[in-house]
């Protein structure tokens, strides 16, 4: 094995090993099936995890810091001497946000107004909290981290998360 392919301090590599989830997207090529993809995303659903209170809305501010936080699996962050070193999302690597950020990856749907086009109801708060937790609960083979499942983001963040793109005062919605 190469030398740099060696584990570092922190570095996690049970995320080498594919779960059953990544392993039947692999095996499908990311085409399950109706069937298939429908179990999927019932064994998905079954570890969603939701904020202490319930509530999935919280400080848009402070979401607005972790869409923007680029180091979204920072190895560090895995250090055992260091285990509450936050993490952030990531997300302008795969979407568009606000109109000011010019620098974003366009491999999920821009997400730009989000929240001024689909309104604040219980479902639309329900379903961006959890696409953002386990985008797979959705969409069975999708290309978005699973961020919450996987424990990269608490579900406090995703709260964050999810009243930064719809709360109407977010500059996401300007
Ligand atoms: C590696 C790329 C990638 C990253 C990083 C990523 N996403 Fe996504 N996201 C996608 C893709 C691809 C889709 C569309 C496919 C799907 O729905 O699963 C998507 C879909 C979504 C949707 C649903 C959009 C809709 O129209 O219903 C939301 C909400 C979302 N992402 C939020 C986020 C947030 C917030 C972050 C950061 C915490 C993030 N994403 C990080 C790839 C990514």
């Amino acid at each position: 094995m190469a030398e740099s392919f060696l584990p570092g301090p922190g570095q996690d590599l049970s995320r080498l090993q594919q779960d059953d989830t990544q392993k039947d997207c692999t095996t499908t090529r990311g085409k399950p099936g109706d069937a298939l993809a429908e179990a999927i995303r019932a064994r998905e659903a079954r570890n969603m995890a939701y904020p202490e209170g319930g509530r999935l809305l919280g400080d848009w501010k402070a979401g607005q810091k972790i869409f923007n936080d680029g180091f979204g699996y920072r190895i560090g962050s895995f250090i055992p001497s260091n285990p509450n070193a936050v993490r952030g999302g990531n997300c302008y690597a795969c979407h568009q946000g606000e109109k000011k950020e010019v620098a974003f990856g366009n491999l999920g749907t821009s997400l730009q107004s989000y929240g001024k086009v689909r309104g604040q109801s219980e479902p639309i708060v329900k379903y961006t909290y959890e696409k953002i937790y386990n985008a797979k609960v959705y969409n069975a083979c999708s290309n978005m981290p699973r961020l919450g499942h996987k424990g990269i983001l608490s579900p406090k963040q995703v709260a964050d998360l999810t009243a930064y793109l719809l709360d109407p005062a977010s500059p996401i919605n300007q």
